[in-house]
C-alpha cells in the first residue's frame, strides 16, 4: 500500500499562501466558463494586484489552467488530473462526504481500505481513492479491474442509522447518485441497471458494491465501492467486458477530480433526502433512471422454492421486470408463475425483438 506524499510543508506562511490560493481556486470555480476581473479577485482576497498575480502563478505551479484575457480577467480552463485531497477538497460543495480523503497510488482494493480504516474508527463521509487497484472487487465475487489513470475507484465510509435489514436501500439510493453524476458529466444515456449498475446503450459505464458490517439489528459501518470509466477505449475493457466510458458517451475528458467531486455531491444530496423522506422518492427516482423496468430479463441465481434443496446450479427465472419493491428487490412475473421478488442475484436483459 503506497499512500501519496503529504504536500511540502513550509512553516505558516506556505500554509498562508495555499489558503489564498484555495480562495482565488473557489471564486474561478464560482464563475465557472466565465472570466472574473482582477479587481473582484482582489477585493475579495483584499489584497493588491502584485499578490494576486503570486497566487495565480502558483496555482499554475500547482497544475491549474489559467487563462488571463486583457480587460476580461482570469479564467479556469483545466484542473490538474490528481486525485488527492488538495486537489478534490477545493472542488467539492459537499458537507460530510469527502472532507476527508485518503489518497494512494495502489491498493488492493479500496474496499478493504476503508473497512479497516472505519474499523479503526474512521468518521462517516470519509473516503478512500486509488490511482489503481490491484485486488479491485466487483460484485458477488467477482474481480474489477480499470487501467491506471483512466477511471475513479474510489470508497464511502457511511455510517447510516438504519437497521441492518434496510442496508440493501443503499444500494438504490447510490445508483441513483451515480447515475445523475454520469448524466451531469455529460453521459446523457447513463440508465441504472438493477440493481446498481450505470450503463449507456447497455454497455457497463460505472459499477458499485456496497458491503456492509454490522448485526441482525444495526449496521457498524456500510463501504460503498464505486468504480466509474473515465477515459477508457474500447481495447482498454477486459476481453468479453462490454464496457464503455464518460470519454466515449460524451466526447469530452473529465479531469477525475471533477467527476469524483460531482459523484460524491450526487451521493450527499440522495443520501439526505432518504435520511430525511425515506425510501419512497429514491424509489421514484430510480424507477425513472431504470434500463430494467419494462424489460424482458434473464434472472441467474433465483433462490430455489422452499423445500426443494439445494443446488449448485444457478437458478433461472425469465420474466418480465415490472417493478422495485418497496425493500429494493426486483418484482419479476415470470411465465405462469406469480411476481417472483429478486434480491440478489444476476440479471440480464434479454434482446429487445
Ligand atoms: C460491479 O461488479 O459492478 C461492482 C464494481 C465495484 C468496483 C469498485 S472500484 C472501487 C471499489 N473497490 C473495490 O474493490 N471495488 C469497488
Amino acid at each position: 500500500m503506497s499512500p501519496l506524499p503529504a504536500p511540502a510543508t513550509g512553516g505558516e506562511g506556505h500554509w498562508t499562501d495555499l489558503n489564498q490560493d484555495s480562495i482565488v481556486l473557489g471564486l474561478l470555480l464560482e464563475y465557472a466558463d466565465d472570466y472574473v476581473s482582477g479587481s473582484v479577485l482582489c477585493d475579495k482576497l483584499d489584497v493588491p494586484r502584485a499578490e494576486l498575480l503570486k497566487r495565480i502563478d502558483s496555482l499554475r505551479t500547482r497544475g491549474y489552467g489559467i487563462q488571463a484575457s486583457g480587460g476580461r480577467g482570469y479564467k479556469l480552463v483545466e484542473v490538474p488530473d490528481r486525485l488527492v485531497e488538495s486537489v478534490i477538497a477545493p472542488l467539492l460543495s459537499t458537507n460530510e462526504l469527502g472532507r476527508r480523503i485518503h489518497g494512494y497510488a495502489e491498493l488492493e482494493s479500496t474496499n478493504e481500505e476503508a473497512h479497516r480504516l472505519a474499523e479503526a474508527g474512521a468518521e462517516h463521509g470519509e473516503v478512500v481513492i486509488a490511482e489503481t487497484q490491484t485486488k479491485g472487487r466487483g460484485r458477488r465475487g467477482r474481480s474489477w479491474i480499470s487501467p491506471p489513470g483512466k477511471a475513479l475507484t474510489l470508497s464511502v465510509i457511511l455510517r447510516p442509522s438504519l437497521p441492518s435489514a434496510r442496508a440493501p436501500e443503499m444500494n438504490i439510493v447510490a445508483a441513483v447518485a451515480a447515475c445523475e453524476a454520469a448524466q451531469e458529466l455529460g453521459a446523457q444515456g447513463a440508465r441504472i441497471k438493477w440493481p446498481n449498475d450505470i450503463e449507456c446503450r447497455g454497455l457497463k459505464l460505472a459499477g458499485l458494491l456496497s458491503e456492509m458490517r454490522g448485526d441482525m439489528d444495526h449496521i457498524y459501518h456500510l463501504i460503498l465501492g464505486i468504480g466509474f470509466n473515465l477515459t477508457l477505449t474500447a481495447h482498454d475493457f477486459p476481453e468479453g467486458v462490454r464496457g464503455t466510458s464518460l470519454l466515449l458517451e460524451s466526447g469530452e475528458r473529465t479531469p477525475r477530480p471533477v467527476a469524483c467531486a460531482r459523484v460524491l455531491e450526487h451521493l450527499e444530496e440522495w443520501l439526505a433526502l432518504h435520511e430525511t423522506e425515506g425510501f419512497g422518492p429514491v424509489r421514484d427516482r430510480w424507477r425513472e433512471l431504470s434500463s430494467t423496468l419494462g424489460r424482458r430479463v434473464r434472472v441467474i441465481g433465483v433462490p430455489p422454492p422452499p423445500g426443494s434443496g439445494t443446488s449448485d446450479t444457478p437458478q433461472l427465472l425469465e420474466g418480465e421486470a415490472v417493478d422495485l419493491a418497496e425493500d429494493g428487490a426486483l418484482v419479476v412475473r415470470g411465465p405462469g408463475v406469480d411476481l417472483v421478488r429478486v434480491v440478489a442475484a444476476d440479471v440480464e436483459h434479454c434482446a429487445v425483438l
